[in-house]
């Protein structure tokens, strides 16, 4: 198989970018995307010319590094499938494709096309961890989970944070990685003290970020290889609505002032006191 690739280079952030055609022969149908572009830089290389830059780590999609838009879609338009993942078979013999990064403000562009997802990070520091102690592994066991919110937590863990979802919203909005994130951890008993300070936490991190908001087109379901879904997103919407029903619950506090007992533990001593 030969293909022709129209791929995007950019020396840096600050830097100038253009389209450069390039031709890679003697494709075979079972080599990866990745292994595609390996080959066109192996020929680049001994040419003397600068390779593409492309980010990849474990190539079996668990790890989240590789991501790009070929011809504008998201890890090239196979459903629950990463770029690493996805076979030339896929596409037709002399097929041209346009290679290009992800095109989000919230993602600098480093290289080529690798991008800055640190603004990813950002979010998952705020509040994705829970601090309950949970000594070695039998004890963590001992806590039971329900099988429904096992089985939701596990789903929302799938998230691999590649950024596909920011790159196919016309708003480059973050909520699909954002409510993966907070519903892996708000539907565990393990992340119940924390929930209502970490959804305030992470949707704040979100939004201080150059993240747009959502507006309902649902394509980052569309192209998400690890096929999350989109109520998560209503969770964390229902998650946020609910902190700050119960922010506002919290007793005034004024320094220097004795507290009085908040009404709700004044109707519990009246009760008890009859
Ligand atoms: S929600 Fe899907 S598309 Fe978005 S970062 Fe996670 S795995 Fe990637
Ligand atoms: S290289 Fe790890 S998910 Fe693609």
């Amino acid at each position: 198989m030969t293909f022709t690739l129209n791929i995007w280079r950019q020396q840096n952030a600050g830097a100038p970018g253009r389209f450069v055609r390039y031709q890679v022969k003697d494709v075979t149908p079972d080599m990866s995307f990745l292994e595609t572009l390996d080959a066109l830089n192996e020929d680049l290389l001994n040419r003397g010319e600068p390779p593409v830059a492309f980010e990849h780590d474990c190539r079996e999609g668990i790890c989240g590094s590789c991501g790009f838009l070929i011809n504008g879609v998201a890890h090239g338009g196979q459903r629950g499938t990463t770029v690493c993942q996805l076979a030339m078979r896929f596409f037709k013999d002399g097929d041209s494709l346009t290679l290009e990064p992800w095109r989000a403000r919230a993602f600098p562009i480093v290289r080529d096309l690798m991008v800055n997802r640190s603004a990813f990070d950002r979010i998952i520091q705020a509040g994705g961890f829970i601090s309950a102690h949970t000594g070695s592994a039998p004890d963590a066991n001992a806590i039971l989970v329900a099988k429904e919110a096992a089985d939701t937590a596990f789903d929302a863990a799938a998230c691999i944070g590649c950024g596909a979802c920011v790159a196919a919203c016309p708003n480059s909005a973050a909520m699909l990685f954002t409510s993966a994130k907070l519903t892996h951890l708000n539907s565990l008993p393990q992340g119940q003290p924390q929930r209502d300070q970490r959804t305030l936490s992470m949707v704040s991190a979100m939004a201080s970020e150059y993240f747009g908001s959502c507006t309902n087109h649902g394509e980052c379901g569309a192209v998400c290889p690890k096929e999350i879904p989109l109520e998560f997103i209503g969770r964390m919407n229902r998650d946020l609505m609910r902190a700050l029903a119960h922010r506002h619950r919290e007793p005034l506090v004024i320094p220097g002032v004795v507290q009085q007992p908040h009404h709700e533990d004044s109707h519990q001593h009246a009760e008890s006191a009859s």
